[in-house]
């Protein structure tokens, strides 16, 4: 009974304050996933201090560590408990090249746990930025004069549909083998992405850069059409269609003329997020978020790889997995001001110089030793920082 009114009473004060009590899901993944994941929840650690929210975190076997440990790289128990979640906080997947040689070669993660994962959540929507201020032109391999003002781009990704979602077939006819991706798009799931950006790009008050590649695709064709009947109902925004090869050497030759939002489709935005990292600088800045507004789930994670040839040195920078936890912050719970005090902590420790050795690279003029930092210090002085603010 006493227990019961300690609940209640606790629940009320969560309540009446504006705090969050939650529960979410990790993912650490492997190779550099469980190191950056560990100093994410550090600043999580630090955003509960400050501000007094509660996020009841538990991990949960997955990916290449768990076909490792108990033969299934998506335990039925991880499968339950996302679905019972709000958030999947999770870091990359991927086998390194050891394990590779150890597993069958049909035994492919993307398949077996990254894409059910997705599929399961119900997340459509991926939003991955690419935000590179003037001041950090430098960690580009572009001109700076390129960079100009600085890029701002947010990329949303359909992620529930097309060829890799659709029927896998391998076969042979007439003695000649074939394979064949099936890449289906439904109206609605196209009416539902392209709701997602024009809300956006009224939100934010911004133009809308619309990709596909409608001279040659089906799926383009009625891509196109629908994200032109839904322009019906946003004569605020403006919006463009570019085709996609061409968008693709645009983005290097002028990216800052796409700032705002730019709509792709699930392959081609899969390709042009990761072009939107190398023009950036580095793979390893890209976070993103993946939605479903409707149900206000989401999975965070960062867009790059597991990292293998650098997992367990210490030197990773953890920057893209926090900034996958300030979206989810933002977006599966939102906590505007809380997310804004993890950016700001994350500023101000590039901001002082510092940086991890697998971005010291990116610096025209060398970096004093004093300023490369370990993953974990980088953590600790990003939570210092959210602390400190
Ligand atoms: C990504 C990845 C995945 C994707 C792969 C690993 C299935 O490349 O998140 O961009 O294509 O969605
Ligand atoms: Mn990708």
């Amino acid at each position: 009974m006493l227990n019961l009114i300690i609940i209640i009473f606790k629940k009320m004060f969560f309540v009446v304050f504006g705090m969050v009590e939650t529960s979410i899901a990790v993912l650490e993944g492997d190779g550099i996933g469980p190191e950056i994941m560990n100093e994410a929840l550090k600043s999580l650690d630090a955003v509960e201090k400050r501000f007094g929210h509660r996020f009841h975190r538990t991990t949960m076997p997955f990916g290449g560590s768990a076909y490792i440990s108990e033969g299934n790289s998506y335990p039925d128990r991880t499968r339950e408990f996302c679905m019972s979640v709000n958030s999947v906080l999770k870091g990359p997947l991927g086998f390194s090249l050891e394990e590779m040689a150890k597993v069958p070669p049909d035994m492919i993660l993307e398949r077996t746990a990254l894409l059910p994962n997705r599929k399961d959540m119900g997340v459509y929507a991926c939003y991955r930025p690419g935000i590179l201020p003037k001041e950090f032109a430098f960690f580009s391999p572009l001109k700076e004069s390129v960079i100009g003002e600085g890029i701002d781009i947010l990329m949303i990704r359909e992620m529930l549909g097309g060829n890799y979602f659709g029927d896998k077939i391998d076969g042979e006819e007439n003695g000649m083998q074939f394979a064949v991706d099936v890449g289906r798009y439904d109206r609605e799931q196209v009416e539902r992405i392209a709701r997602v950006a024009f809300n956006e790009a009224r939100e934010r008050g911004c133009q809308l850069t619309n990709v596909n590649k409608p001279n040659v695709m089906a799926t383009g064709r009625f891509w196109n059409a629908i994200v032109d009947e839904i322009a019906g109902g946003y004569t605020d925004v403006k919006l463009t269609h570019v085709i996609v090869d061409n968008m693709a050497a645009q983005l290097v030759m002028r990216p800052t003329s796409y700032n705002g939002v730019v709509l792709l489709e699930n392959m081609q935005g899969d390709i042009l997020t990761d072009e939107l990292g190398g023009v950036m600088g580095s793979l390893g800045l890209t976070y993103s978020a993946i939605l479903n507004p409707e149900t206000g789930k989401g999975i965070y994670e960062p867009a790059h790889g597991s990292a293998p040839d650098i997992a367990g040195r210490g030197i990773a920078n953890p920057y893209s997995m926090i900034g996958s936890m300030a979206l989810m912050l933002e977006h599966g719970f939102g906590l505007n001001k809380e997310a804004e005090a993890v950016w700001k902590g994350l500023k101000n420790v590039f901001g002082r110089g510092y940086l991890t050795s697998d971005l010291a690279g990116n610096s025209p003029t060398p970096i004093p030793p004093e300023k490369i930092v370990t993953s974990s210090r980088f953590g600790d002085m990003v939570r210092d920082s959210i602390l400190a603010t």
